[in-house]
């Protein structure tokens, strides 16, 4: 009986133990994590024209926050995009936002961890993340479609040398510098 006990315990435990270790093989790390800070809207725009958007493209923003670059695309544009965000708030506030620019019907925010998204079929992929996030998502970006351009707001991809970089400087003076790759 006393035995039995004990293996219940040790059942427990090992599955109390077991668990978080599991979750983490699947979403990012803690670490990976990346805050909530807007792109501005100038940057935006010129985040759309350095690839040269337009309504033939597919945007996918990687850590879509309030939504505002797949939605600028689309006003401006008529652009098709998709935005993936792990904070489940924020996709709500950017479905809100579609619907308030009448374009619901261009974009989808999905909840969920950029490293698990399959982004493959983006024509324009847009960031505004860390550098070592960047880096991590190098080996995914090779395989993307000739012609696909990856924006980046303020962090660049390591040693791969944009095909083109532009600096924007603000009202208020503040420098925000864009990064754009071509897939070969
Ligand atoms: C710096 S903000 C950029 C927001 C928006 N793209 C922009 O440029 O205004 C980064 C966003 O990525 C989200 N994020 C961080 N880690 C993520 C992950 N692993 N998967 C999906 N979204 C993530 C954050 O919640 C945050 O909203």
């Amino acid at each position: 009986m006393y035995y039995k006990f004990v293996l219940a315990i040790l059942f427990l435990f090992f599955v109390l133990q077991l668990q978080p270790i599991k979750a983490q093989d699947t979403l990012s790390t803690f670490a990976d994590l990346v805050p909530f800070v807007t792109t501005p809207d100038e940057v935006v725009d010129a985040m759309l024209e350095l690839a040269k958007v337009d309504r033939t493209d597919r945007i996918i923003d990687l850590g879509s926050g309030d939504g505002r670059i797949p939605i600028r695309a689309a006003v401006l544009f008529g652009t098709h995009g998709i935005g993936v965000e792990i904070d489940a708030g924020l996709v709500e506030e950017a479905i809100i936002n579609a619907k308030k620019e009448g374009v619901s019907h261009l974009v989808d925010f999905v909840q969920g961890d950029l490293f698990e998204m399959d982004f493959s079929e983006a024509t324009v992929l847009t960031l505004y993340l860390f550098p070592d996030i960047n880096l991590k998502l190098r080996p995914k970006i090779l395989q993307m479609k000739s012609g696909t351009r990856i924006v980046s707001h303020r962090f660049d991809m390591g040693d791969w040398e944009p095909d083109e970089t532009r600096k924007i400087v603000l009202p208020d003076g503040k420098e925000h510098l864009i990064f754009m790759w071509r897939i070969q």
